[in-house]
């Protein structure tokens, strides 16, 4: 994978490697004085050689949305603390998104901030979470309430670390892949993923990710990490159009949130670029007039859910209480073909009204 770089204002800010193999990102930390690890338990057969490759202090965490809080965020400082991390030390985080933003945001606090590094174990991760530097926990309820945005020295992707995911695990990230195509197709990756993945899901339970996949799966997530990078490049502090990344997401973490964390955030997020669509349609916006349909289509053959588990109007108070509401409006995201989005301002139950209709 040719390496991507973030540029904020003139500058390389950050970096997206790829590689064949982990054990490759040992040469990339060379130079680093002291590395120190926090990973995922899920992943602790990739992460601990990796540790020890790095001659590197190790944590594993709990990652499940419910432990995105700010005690383990403290708990990492404290190991950080006990094990002589310095101002000078990098702390690798390595695992999925909930473990890079957690890692993120200690790196960020610790000492008044440290430098620090991801390794991406998820397809969700890859192409969405670990790029950009937003860093952060859930508090009261909502998601990532709490953060801030640094970005990292380095990302660095790996597609090998997706062979051993569940399969309910690797689709969760499939919305995220498709997203960034939604939302810029100039490589034409849209059309791609959904074979792709359409391929994947038809023989799920039968075969793995076959070399073949891999480099097919490897030249999207390239792909959909340089749609978020340019974004992220022009506007690193979501103050215009890296709000475009959030397509869909207005109505996933409502629906995450009703759900109580029963459904994941991938899941959420295909419900949601739905419910997008439909309220451009709704809004007569001329170029999203079937593309819902064409949507809900696509994302079933990849085996995405399509349809809200609860009534709309369930999602209301929620969606007021998001970080992205501002005075009571909420600026949403909306497709408005594939590889074009628009925002527009309603609050949530005028949104949730218009599509109703
Ligand atoms: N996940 C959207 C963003 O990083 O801006």
């Amino acid at each position: 994978m040719e390496t991507i770089d973030i540029r904020i204002d003139g500058r390389t800010a950050s970096r997206i490697y790829g590689g064949e193999v982990l054990s490759e990102v040992t040469t990339l930390l060379a130079t680093y004085p002291s590395v120190f690890l926090v990973y995922d338990w899920n992943i602790e057969p990739y992460a601990l050689p990796l540790a020890q490759a790095l001659h590197a202090p190790a944590k594993a965490v709990e990652a499940r949305e419910a432990d995105k809080t700010l005690d383990t965020v403290l708990a990492i400082c404290d190991w950080l603390l006990e094990s002589g991390a310095d101002r000078q030390s990098l702390l690798l985080a390595v695992g999925g998104g909930i473990t890079t933003d957690m890692a993120g945001f200690a790196a960020c606090i610790y000492k008044r901030g440290i430098r620090f590094a991801f390794i991406p174990t998820t397809l969700l991760a890859q192409v969405d979470a670990a790029i950009g530097g937003k860093t952060g926990v859930n508090f009261e309820g909502y998601k990532n309430m709490l953060g801030v945005i640094r970005q990292p020295e380095f990302t660095y992707i790996c597609p090998q670390v997706l062979e051993s995911l569940p399969y309910p695990v690797f689709l969760s990230g499939a919305a995220e892949l498709l997203k960034a195509f939604i939302i810029d197709n100039r490589s034409g990756g849209y059309a791609q993923a959904v074979t792709l993945l359409t391929e994947l899901h038809a023989r799920r339970s039968s075969q793995p990710l076959r070399p073949e996949d891999k480099t097919r799966l490897g030249a999207l997530i390239h792909a959909a990490a340089a749609v978020k990078a340019d974004i992220v490049g022009r506007d690193p502090e979501e103050r215009g159009e890296r709000r475009k990344l959030n397509l869909g997401h207005t109505f996933a973490h409502a629906i995450e949130k009703r759900s109580g964390g029963a459904i994941a955030h991938g899941e959420a997020v295909a419900i949601g670029i739905l419910l997008a669509a439909r309220l451009a349609e709704a809004l007569h916006i001329p170029e999203a007039t079937g593309l819902a349909d064409r949507l809900e289509a696509d994302f079933r053959a990849c085996g995405l859910p399509v349809d809200c588990p609860f009534p709309l109007g369930e999602l209301e108070d929620a969606m007021a209480k998001d970080k992205k509401a501002e005075g009571g409006s909420i600026r949403f995201i909306v497709p408005e073909g594939i590889g074009s989005v628009r925002e527009v301002l309603l609050t949530g139950g005028e949104a949730i009204n218009r599509i109703r209709i």
